[in-house]
């Protein structure tokens, strides 16, 4: 498998497949790898002939530095798994702080329609600067035709989205399911860290979302929400940090729930010092 720590040895390499017309996907990574994310490899490989994945652990998109370091990174481990999905396609871009940052470990500023103050953005100041500086400088290296994104960070992807179409970027960017756990745990490289107490109680997050669906059908969100708090008071493990149900389109909190519009649940729970987020389509 094909290793690049930095950018001019993978762009040359990138440019030669490019002059054969091969077709280049892009799977942007923190590593710390799972099935999540080797699914989107995977659609990768069905839609490109070629798939470049990045491990980064971006510093730039951690408000809270202790999260930073404790970050899993498990290079070996993460070309290991590739290996079994395929060695001569896929190409590993694992590059330096310095090959992304050179002298300045800064994000640009960014606005990207008000999708980067709900939810997250507002919960984690400076993480969608961080978040888009990174993609973009990614996305300027590797220039693939296509980049797949999991829906888990549902926000991360609309704004990905935007961000694209606001700097004219020509990759077609690629939602992709959210890839669970047998209990139905959504993957994140995060549950490697959780304790076996949380991880055994954790699962109540899906199985919460998938009963707020349920209510949703007959209930107004401000009740759904209620009662979503109500079932998070009486779990010794988990502490809810939100819950909300937004129009997929502006992420906006839903006030009056309308027919014409799509609606997602979202929630960020705590399970001791790991913060897992996920969500679900509600209509
Ligand atoms: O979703 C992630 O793992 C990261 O936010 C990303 C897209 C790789 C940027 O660092």
């Amino acid at each position: 498998m094909k290793i690049f720590h930095n950018k001019t040895d993978l762009s040359t390499h990138i440019h030669s497949l490019k002059a054969k017309e091969a077709s280049i996907g892009f799977v942007p990574t923190m590593g710390a790898l799972h099935k999540g994310h080797l699914s989107l490899v995977n659609f990768g490989l069905s839609d490109n002939d070629f798939v470049v994945v990045s491990i980064f652990v971006n510093p730039t998109q951690f408000n809270n530095p202790e999260d930073l370091k404790k970050y899993p990174r498990t290079l070996d481990r993460d070309v290991e798994l590739l290996q079994t999905i395929s060695d001569s396609k896929i190409l590993v871009y694992a590059p330096t702080v310095e090959d992304i940052y050179e002298n300045n470990v800064a994000s640009q500023s960014f606005t990207f329609g008000g999708l980067e103050h709900e939810m997250e953005g507002a919960f984690r100041p400076g993480h969608f600067d961080g978040v888009g500086t990174i993609v973009k400088r990614l996305l300027e290296i590797v220039k693939p035709d296509k980049a797949y994104f999991g829906q888990k960070d549902f926000q991360q992807l609309l704004i990905v989205k935007k961000m694209a179409e606001l700097y004219k970027i020509p990759t077609e960017i690629i939602g992709c399911p959210i890839f669970r756990a047998a209990d139905g745990l959504a993957m994140s490289s995060r549950n490697e860290r959780l304790k076996s107490e949380h991880r055994e109680a954790a699962p109540f997050i899906y199985r919460t979302l998938k009963s707020a669906k349920e209510k949703f059908g007959t209930k107004s969100a401000k009740a759904v929400t209620e009662w979503v708090a109500k079932q998070f008071k009486k779990q010794e493990l988990l502490e809810l940090e939100y819950f909300l149900i937004a129009d997929t389109k502006t992420l906006k909190p839903v006030k009056r729930k309308s027919t014409k519009k799509v609606y997602r649940a979202f929630i960020a729970v705590y399970a001791d010092d790991i913060r897992l987020i996920d969500n679900i389509a509600l209509n």
